[in-house]
C-alpha cells in the first residue's frame, strides 16, 4: 500500500491511474480538493476497492496519523501543494502555508511512524517530494542544464515554497535517516491539466475562440515532459531511486513559448479544420519576475535508474490535443466561477 497526497491533482491523479494499471498494490489518496482538486480526474477508479479517496489537507497532523497506523504504507509520494506561479505572486500566503507548512506536518507524521516500524519495514520505507525545476532559478541563454549538484535559487513565492520544503526533506534524511528521494521535474504537460497553466489555457482559449495571451516577448523557455513520462520516472525512483538523493526528470525538450503555441494551434488545427487559433496570439504583459529559461540535466535518472522520456514534445502535445478535445465536458466542468474570476484578475493585471 502507498499513501498519495495531492492525488485528484493533475500530476497526482495521473500517477494514481497509472498506478492502479501498472499494479495491484493499493492506493491512498489524500487531497484537500481546492480549486486545482478534482474527483473528476478519478472517475474511472469508480468501484476500485484498492483506491481510497480521502478529502483532508497534508497539515492535518491527526488525520494523516490515523491513516498511517490504519493503511500502514510502504511509501508516501508527496504531490500536494499550490502550483501555479502566477497565483503565487497574487497570494503567496496558501503557499507558505501547504507547501512548507504542510510538507513539515507531513515530514513529522512520516518520521514519527517511519522510527515505530519494525526493521524490515522501516529499511524499506520511502518518503518521496515531487518537486520542480523552478527552485534553482533562472538559466541564461546557452548556460548548461540545471544538474542536480546546481544551487537553490528560487525567484517566485511558488519556487521558494517548493525550495523551502525541500530543504526540510533533505534536512529529515540527514538528521533523523528517513529514507526521502526528492524528483525535481520540468514543465509537465498532458491529460487533465487544470487550464490556469500554459498549454490547457492556451487550448481552453482556442477552443472558446479567445485571445491566446503569450506574457512579455514569448521567448521564455521551459523544457516540456509528458506527464506519462513522469510518472513513469517516479516509479523508478519509488523501485529503485537511493534515500537521500534527488533526481531531475526532464522530457529533451527546451522550447520557447511562443513555439509552444504555435506548435499547439498548428496541431488543433489538423485535428479542427478551420480553427484559426495562431491568428489569436496576443502578446500581453510579462509576469513579474519571470524567469527566462530551465533546462534540465536529465543524466542521472537515466544513468542510474534506466529512465528516459518515451514522448516527443510532437508525440505527448498530439495525445494532449486529442484528450482535451474528447474531453470537452470535463474542460467546461473545470471552467467554473472561480476559475472565471481568477482569469479576470490575472489577464487584467497582465493588460494593464
Ligand atoms: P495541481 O495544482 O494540479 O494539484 C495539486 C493537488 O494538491 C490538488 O488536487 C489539490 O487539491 C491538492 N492539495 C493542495 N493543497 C493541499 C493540502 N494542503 N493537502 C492535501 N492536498 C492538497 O498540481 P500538479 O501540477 O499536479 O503538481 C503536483 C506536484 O508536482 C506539485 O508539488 C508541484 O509543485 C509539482 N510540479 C508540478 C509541475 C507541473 O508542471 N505541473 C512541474 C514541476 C513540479
Ligand atoms: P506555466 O504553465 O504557468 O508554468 P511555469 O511558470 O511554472 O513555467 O507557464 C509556462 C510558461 O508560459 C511561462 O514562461 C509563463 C508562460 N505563460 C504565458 O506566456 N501565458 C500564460 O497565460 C501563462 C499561464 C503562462
Amino acid at each position: 500500500m502507498i499513501l498519495v497526497t495531492g492525488g485528484a491533482g493533475f500530476i497526482g491523479a495521473n500517477f494514481v491511474l497509472d498506478w492502479r494499471e501498472r499494479c495491484d498494490e493499493p492506493v491512498v489518496n489524500l487531497d484537500k480538493l481546492t480549486y486545482a482538486g478534482n474527483l473528476g480526474n478519478l472517475a474511472a477508479l469508480k468501484g476500485d476497492a484498492k483506491h481510497v479517496f480521502v478529502h483532508g489537507d497534508i497539515g492535518d497532523r491527526a488525520l494523516v496519523e490515523s491513516l498511517l497506523a490504519t493503511h500502514r504504507p510502504r511509501a508516501i509520494i508527496n504531490f500536494a501543494a499550490e502550483s501555479h506561479v502566477d497565483r503565487s505572486i497574487h497570494g503567496p500566503a496558501a503557499f507558505i502555508e501547504t507547501n512548507v507548512v504542510g510538507t513539515f506536518s507531513l515530514l513529522e507524521a512520516a518520521r514519527a511512524y517511519w522510527a515505530a516500524l519494525p526493521e524490515v519495514e522501516r529499511a524499506r520505507f520511502r518518503f518521496v517530494q515531487i518537486s520542480t525545476d523552478e527552485v534553482y532559478g533562472s538559466l541564461a541563454p546557452g548556460a548548461p542544464s540545471f544538474a542536480e549538484t546546481c544551487a537553490y535559487e528560487p525567484n517566485s513565492p511558488y519556487s521558494a515554497s517548493k525550495a523551502s520544503s525541500d530543504h526540510l526533506v533533505r534536512a529529515y534524511h540527514h538528521t533523523y535517516g528517513l529514507p526521502t528521494l526528492t524528483t525535481n521535474c520540468s514543465n509537465n504537460y498532458g491529460p487533465r491539466q487544470f487550464p490556469e497553466k500554459l498549454i490547457p489555457l492556451m487550448l481552453h482559449c482556442a477552443l472558446a475562440g479567445k485571445p491566446l495571451p503569450v506574457y512579455g516577448d514569448g521567448l521564455h523557455v521551459r523544457d516540456w515532459l509528458y506527464v506519462g513520462d513522469h510518472c513513469a520516472a517516479i516509479c523508478a525512483v519509488i523501485e529503485r531511486g537511493r534515500p537521500g538523493e534527488t533526481y531531475n526528470v526532464g522530457g529533451n525538450a527546451e522550447m520557447a513559448n511562443l513555439d509552444v503555441v504555435r506548435t499547439l494551434c498548428r496541431i488543433l488545427a489538423a485535428h479542427k479544420p478551420g480553427c484559426n487559433a495562431e491568428e489569436r496570439i496576443t502578446f500581453v504583459k510579462d509576469r513579474l519576475g519571470h524567469d527566462r529559461r530551465y533546462a534540465i540535466d536529465a543524466s542521472k535518472i537515466r544513468r542510474e535508474l534506466g529512465w528516459s522520456p518515451r514522448e516527443t514534445f510532437e508525440s505527448g502535445i498530439s495525445r494532449t490535443v486529442r484528450w482535451y478535445l474528447d474531453n470537452e465536458a470535463w474542460l467546461a466542468a473545470v471552467a467554473s466561477k472561480e476559475y472565471q474570476k481568477w482569469i479576470s484578475l490575472n489577464y487584467a493585471a497582465q493588460a494593464a
